[in-house]
């Protein structure tokens, strides 16, 4: 048995990350003390994937914190709140990243009126409780992020038959997560479970995660993967060598609209004409309430130079327009259903979901 991937943990007063911008070609991990670094580290894909993106802020934020060199509760919640900003404006589509934050804001309140600490309150070591209390929770983000993943397997599991061809889009895997992956923890559940099945990766231009992470990672772990480029994908559809799709997401909406890597649009529409099931796997962490439909959520449109170079190489001429928007919306009745660590949603989302959400809020 392989180790598992671990992608981003708290070791020794540090966050330590494996470094995605150099897989496959290198495994390197950076030993970040300073939480700036974490953050520029979300920003240029060191870190990516939504879940992994709320798992690092969260540590990130512990990070900043215990680092503080400020002596009272209300210096410190100024140095809290600023690490806070540094993290929330990384990458704006991600619900993970959000929801990380403003959980880390709800300990951080919740820990200082345990403590019984008060504005005026100096002393290192009231502060150290509440340092060491943040961290607590950064790793317990962390630690629930992996068995999370595994409920969802677990569920997604029972939807692939033995002999399936899945097709997955971007990488939703351990390396987008803190460890065993939303999609490919379905795809890994079945797997474990002994059926025999086989993954159709996309390559997912521009930056690659699909022929760089997901095959690296179904590789690893000998589960029999076969990469295509992105423009393949109908026509191993149309030949009926595809059974299933799973992908993961970014953010959710209420009506079950849902962003994910740019590419998985095109993916959906493809599987409707082809009468292909196609699953979302994702933790209740990337629903969001306040998104009524997809055409709320925020898309990251990143640096040309994703598209016209390629590692040093140049792909296109200079001065040609270019349009690089990261994550597409793929509207909700092209789902079969979302996988959940609660469970299968089907439609209609507009109920099912909006039930969900509400069961978040008051848990
Ligand atoms: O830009 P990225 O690599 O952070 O985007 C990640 C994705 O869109 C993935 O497809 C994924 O499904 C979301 S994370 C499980």
């Amino acid at each position: 048995m392989t180790d598992p991937i671990r992608t981003v943990y708290w070791d020794n007063d540090a966050v330590v990350f494996i470094d995605q911008r150099l897989l496959p070609g290198e495994e390197t991990y950076v030993i970040s003390r300073d939480y700036r670094q974490v953050a520029a580290a979300i920003k240029d894909l060191s870190i990516r994937g939504a879940p992994a993106i709320g798992v690092a802020a969260a540590l990130g934020i512990a990070l900043g914190v215990r680092h503080s060199q400020t002596a009272s509760l209300t210096a410190l919640q100024a140095d809290f709140e600023i690490v806070c900003t540094t993290f929330s404006q990384t990458r704006p589509t991600a619900r993970n990243l959000f929801w990380a934050i403003e959980g880390m804001q709800q300990h951080f309140r919740e820990a200082s009126a345990a403590l019984r600490l008060r504005h005026d309150t100096d002393g290192q070591e009231a502060l150290n409780s509440l340092k060491k209390s943040l961290i607590t929770e950064a790793v317990r983000i962390c630690g629930e992020d992996i068995a999370i993943n595994r409920q969802i397997g677990a569920y997604g599991e029972a939807l692939i038959a033995d002999g399936d061809n899945i097709l997955t889009h971007c990488n939703a895997g351990a390396l987008a997560t803190a460890g065993y992956g939303t999609a490919l923890g379905v795809i890994r559940a079945a797997w474990e479970a002994g059926k025999g099945i086989h993954v159709y990766a996309d390559e997912t231009r521009p930056v690659l995660q699909g022929a760089r992470l997901t095959a690296w990672e179904l590789l690893r772990e000998g589960i029999p993967v076969t990469l295509i480029t992105d423009n393949m994908a109908g026509f191993l559809m149309k030949q009926g060598k595809v059974q299933k799709i799973v992908v993961g997401a970014d953010r959710i909406a209420a009506n079950g609209d849902t962003a994910n890597k740019i590419g998985t649009y095109s993916v959906a529409v493809l599987a409707r004409a082809h009468k292909i099931p196609f699953y979302i796997a994702a933790p209740l962490a990337t629903f969001d309430g306040a998104m009524k439909t997809g055409r709320d959520i925020p898309i990251e449109e990143r640096d040309p130079e994703e598209v016209t170079c390629y590692q040093g190489i140049i792909l296109a001429p200079g001065g040609v327009n270019i349009y690089n928007p990261a994550f597409d919306v793929t509207p909700h009745r092209y789902i079969t259903a979302f996988v959940t660590e609660q469970g299968l949603i089907y439609p209609p989302f507009g109920k099912t979901v909006a039930s969900v959400l509400k069961t978040m809020k008051t848990s």
